[in-house]
């Protein structure tokens, strides 16, 4: 046996038991005749004192280890003499004492501090992510990665779900991103695509009758990296059969209350979840994943702006534009030079100004003289304007307006960056209130305005909403709403599902309004289209993103933090240093020439 306890595990009731622990050495103080070891294992920390008194083998051994060797210790545990206790370590309020020291395996001395705070790098840390998942923290994130996948698993199997694994070697299914390509061997100059998701897959299975499916699915998208993106991610993958939207909302809002609930219930969770349309949450936060911790709620007031002299407001609503803003509760206090810091702010965010008003004054905003309203420039109004503007806004005295003119689309876009940097400043953000929202009613297509056609807002498969099908063959494609759903949580997009389509001819209609001729359309979608012919049941299902979940229970803010391989930015593995060339032999096998 390695070992007869964890190095955490031991407290107060193992005094006088005699163990062997294994694990590496953390730190080693030499007080001058005695050595004491910090010995972590996966569990923890224990002090292990080497005194050459009680065993002159350990203290031999002590002399020559170094940080991050690997011993086994044989001893006693004692309590720690009094006035040596820590008790802000679990295991400190007792000591190992070594008979007997062993060293398993010696190390090189890490290229950085195996801590909390590594206070190194990332491509150092990635490059020697073996020794960066040792650090607590990062156990941590893993060990609660386990934990949340555990609750899924035992959730959806008391649910009466299936866990099925799809095809990794796929063909094209579409997300909206680049595929992955494999090529093949047997068949040159042909190639699998790695799926975006189990899109299509999870479909059929319906259409095979598994009424309820889930995988804990890997994903892979070649796109532009992010802090929440990476090229291969993991989602929950679910369907349902004979489901509507209420029924996947329900489940899913059961599952990540229960989960939270249960892995992290320091959380300050709120239900039950927010439920907005799209056109509510661009409205009132100018975003579909609006972090809902906090109000800032946004009010156009184009008709207020266009009676003033104002040119910026007069000259957008005149080009159809509008002016939209938000009211920030007791900040009218702030001087000119932080109205300047927010004005550059909102620059960066690539608009043309920021306009602001602020009641400064404690009487009604109509009773306020001159010098108790203060405007941006170029703004001026009288009392009874701004009253009116604040009755609209819902800004009382001592408030700060803040507000934009532009498009509509761009408006909304530059507020919901100042909305987030307004609760950051003044932080109005809990960190550890977690505020789930489902977003509903999205539209079932977007105008692409550089491609010159319509995409899915979600993806294809995506039904139209009730009693909206007959618009498919109108002019007004834009208006259509969809039976598709986001689940938001702190201002982050964690799952987008839908409810389908399951006839063919609606999914070949909704084919051609994207742009697919009907060669393009079989060879791509003609799996699918031939599997709704056989009986394909009303279905729909959601799929979640594991790694963004985990990162936000975590309080990091970039998904590479949970997952124990992750690509660098530029989706470069340093430790492995993929991707990498391929020798010529085996790029002839694949019947594959690189171009200069
Ligand atoms: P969607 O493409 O919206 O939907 O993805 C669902 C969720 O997956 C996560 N996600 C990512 N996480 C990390 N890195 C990425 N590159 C990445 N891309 C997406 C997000 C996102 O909300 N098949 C549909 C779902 C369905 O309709 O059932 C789909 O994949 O958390």
């Amino acid at each position: 046996m390695f070992r007869t306890a964890d190095c955490g595990s031991l407290r107060e009731t193992d005094i006088d038991s005699n163990q062997t622990l294994v694990g590496w050495v953390d730190r080693r103080r030499d007080h001058g005749g005695i050595i004491f070891i910090d010995l972590r294992d996966r569990s923890g920390l224990v002090q292990v004192v080497l005194n050459p008194e009680l065993s002159a083998q350990a203290y031999q051994v002590a002399e020559e280890l170094r940080s991050e060797w690997v011993v086994q210790i044989k001893g006693t545990v004692s309590r720690r003499p009094e006035g040596s206790e820590n008790p802000g370590m679990d295991t400190g309020m007792v000591e190992v004492i070594a008979d007997e020291a062993t060293v398993l395996n010696q190390s090189l001395t890490p290229p950085f501090y195996i801590a909390e705070d590594a206070g190194a790098d990332e491509s150092l840390r990635l490059r020697y992510r073996y020794l960066d998942l040792r650090r607590p923290p990062m156990l941590r994130n893993l060990t609660l990665r386990h934990r949340v996948v555990k609750f899924i698993r035992d959730f959806l199997d008391a649910q009466g779900f299936l866990e099925i694994e799809t095809p990794i070697l796929i063909k094209s299914t579409p997300e909206g991103a680049r595929d992955f390509l494999v090529p093949s061997r047997m068949q040159p100059g042909s190639f699998y695509a790695l799926p975006q998701s189990p899109q299509q897959l999870k479909q059929l299975l319906m259409v095979s009758g598994v009424e309820k499916y889930f995988q804990i699915a890997r994903c892979f998208r070649d796109e532009d990296l992010r802090a929440d993106r990476q090229l291969e991610f993991t989602q929950l993958d679910l369907e349902m059969s004979f489901v509507d939207e209420e029924d996947v909302l329900s489940l899913t809002e059961e599952l990540y209350s229960g989960l939270i609930e249960s892995v992290t219930p320091d959380k300050r969770l709120t239900k039950p979840f927010h439920r907005l349309t799209y056109d509510e949450a661009m409205s009132d936060y100018g975003t579909d994943k609006p972090d809902l911790r906090f109000g800032l709620k946004m009010t156009e007031v184009s008709d207020l702006a266009n009676e003033t002299e104002f040119r910026v407001f007069l000259s957008t609503v005149e080009r159809g534009g509008i002016v939209k803003g938000f009211v920030v509760p007791q900040q009218a206090i702030n001087t000119s030079s932080v109205m300047k810091e927010l004005e550059e702010i909102a620059k960066e965010a690539g608009a043309g100004g920021l306009s602001h008003i602020r009641f400064r004054g404690v009487s009604a905003i109509q009773d306020m003289n001159d010098e108790e309203i203060l405007y941006s420039a170029g703004l001026r109004m009288p009392s009874e304007w701004s009253q009116r503007l604040a009755d609209q806004m819902g800004a009382h005295p001592g408030d700060l307006v803040l507000l934009m003119a532009g498009q509509e689309k761009q408006v909304n876009a530059w507020l919901s960056i100042m909305r987030n940097h307004m609760a950051q400043r003044l932080e109005l953000a809990d960190p550890d209130a977690l505020a789930f929202a489902f977003i509903t009613e999205f539209p079932l297509f977007e105008w692409n305005e550089d491609a010159n056609r319509w995409d899915s807002s979600h993806h294809p498969f995506t039904s139209p909403a009730d009693g909206q099908e007959g618009m498919l063959d109108g002019n007004d494609l834009g208006s259509i709403r969809s039976k598709a759903y986001d689940m938001v949580c702190n201002g982050s997009e964690l799952a987008s599902g839908s409810i389908r389509i399951h006839r063919r001819e609606l999914q070949e209609k909704v084919f051609s309004i994207l742009g697919y001729d009907a060669g393009e359309t079989a060879s791509r979608f003609g799996q699918i289209l031939e599997a709704f012919e056989y009986g394909a049941p009303p279905h729909g299902g959601i799929a979640p993103g594991i790694d963004r979940l985990v990162a936000i229970l975590t309080g990091n803010t970039s998904i590479r933090e949970v997952i124990a391989f992750p690509k660098t930015q530029s989706g470069v593995d340093p430790l492995f240093d993929s991707p990498a060339p391929v020798s010529q032999a085996q790029l002839d096998e694949l019947s594959l020439r690189i171009s200069d």
